[in-house]
């Protein structure tokens, strides 16, 4: 089945088209297989009029933490009246995690990522990281793959009343083994009061061998090694970047490694924002993401976190579009999905507005028109079905799971 999506008053396609006026789309199944003036469009089965609507790629929400229980709104409301963020409040959604039935996390990340849909968001990726034993780390990335393929293995931090020694041995040996099957990716929250650099390399590097490819949470709350040990791992990602040194721009900038930016988690902690123009203007590849977690960041909303990097970041609003969807997918190493180009997946986002500038020029206003995920037109609040995941076993030649041709 086909549809021609004409009356596109401006297309922002990341591709070699850049930004089309007066555009059409045909999508063909879930691929995109025309773009192009809309004078010129093909014929198909349907057409979807899109009456002089901006049309984006759906957005690519790269870092989200959805498998919790519970909620931290006095703890939110404690900072609002002066209180530093340490992540020491993670504890207490771990309690409220292990405390919880499958079917409550089910049905909380299920509404988590409903919510992100009707906001634009096509692709999400979550972490476990709010169980911290072998068991509720592995049931965590069960609940989180019925979601996403991009699920994250992630050491979170280290439980009260444990050798730290004991404990990463304990991560690197039964925890990966339970987590590995559900998981695609491995990341370590590398920062002051988590892991240090060389625990996080030892963890990041069993998971490499158990075929999870790195990503990490480095130097949200201090400068320290994460930027740089991303880099010597090759991780797809360094996610929060907010205290850099030179060396770490450097590093960055001389990698293949994305610095995911989440300004929700400086908005909800009252905290600096990282310096976005620093890495673009070094040359450094920037994604942006939601970092959707009941401590620091309770938001699920890509347009929101736009309107951050715009307004807070210096990002101009073409910017902040591209690394809120080809930029989240660099960081997921995903080519299929963060453009609209021919043989990508059909993800799109009709805006009611006319122009993808509307997203910061108008912020906390519903702007999200209809979601197109995998070519099924999707409702303001609709939640697609997730694609079937992955056999736990599909990895590639070189022995990494995932970078799948076909992948949510
Ligand atoms: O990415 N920084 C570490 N982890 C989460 C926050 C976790 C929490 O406070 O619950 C983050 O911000
Ligand atoms: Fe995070």
């Amino acid at each position: 089945m086909s549809l021609v999506i004409t009356g596109i008053g401006e297309l922002f396609t990341n591709g070699p088209d850049d930004i089309l006026s007066d555009a059409a789309v045909v999508v063909d199944g879930d691929r995109i297989v025309w773009t192009g003036p809309a004078a010129h469009a093909p014929a198909a089965d349907e057409r979807l009029d899109a009456a002089g609507r901006a049309v984006l790629p759906g957005f690519v929400d790269s870092h989200a933490h959805l498998i919790f229980g519970g909620d931290r709104a006095a703890e939110f409301a404690a900072r609002m009246a002066g209180e530093p963020y340490t992540g020491g409040g993670i504890r207490t959604t771990v309690a409220a995690t292990r405390a919880a039935s499958d079917d409550e996390l089910r049905t909380r990340a299920g509404r988590l990522v409903a919510e992100a849909r009707g906001q634009g968001s096509t692709t999400i990726e979550i972490k476990s990281g709010y169980g911290l034993t072998v068991d509720d780390e592995a049931r965590s990335l069960r609940l989180a793959r019925e979601l996403t393929e991009e699920t994250t293995f992630l050491a979170h931090v280290i439980p009260a009343g444990y050798d730290p020694g004991d404990y990463v041995d304990l991560v690197t040996g039964p925890m990966l083994a339970a987590a590995a099957p559900y998981a695609k990716w491995v990341d370590v929250f590398c920062d002051r009061g988590a892991f240090d650099g060389d625990q996080a390399r030892t963890i990041l590097t069993a998971g490499a061998k158990a075929g999870l490819h790195p990503r990490i949470h480095a130097n949200q709350l201090a400068a320290g090694p994460g930027v740089q040990l991303a880099v010597e791992l090759s991780a797809a990602s360094a996610d929060h970047c907010t205290h850099l040194s030179d060396a770490d721009v450097a590093a960055l900038a001389g990698s293949d490694t994305v610095a995911t930016l989440l300004p929700g988690a400086e908005f909800s902690t009252r905290s600096p924002y990282p310096d976005a123009r620093r890495l673009l203007d070094a040359g450094v590849t920037v994604a942006l993401a939601t970092d959707c977690n009941p401590g620091s960041s309770y938001t699920s909303s890509m347009p929101f976190c736009i309107a951050l990097a715009v307004r807070e970041m210096r990002m101009t609003p073409a910017e902040a579009v591209r690394a809120a969807t080809l930029g989240g997918a660099q960081a997921l190493r995903r080519t299929d999905i963060g453009t609209i180009t021919v043989g990508a997946r059909a993800d799109l986002v009709l805006l009611d507005a006319p122009s993808y500038l509307h997203l910061a020029y108008r912020p906390g206003v519903p702007l999200v028109h209809t979601v197109l995920h995998d070519g099924v037109l999707a409702g303001m609040t609709a939640c697609t079905e997730p694609r079937p995941a992955q056999p736990a076993d599909g990895r590639d030649s070189e022995g990494q799971k995932g970078m799948p041709k076909e992948g949510t």
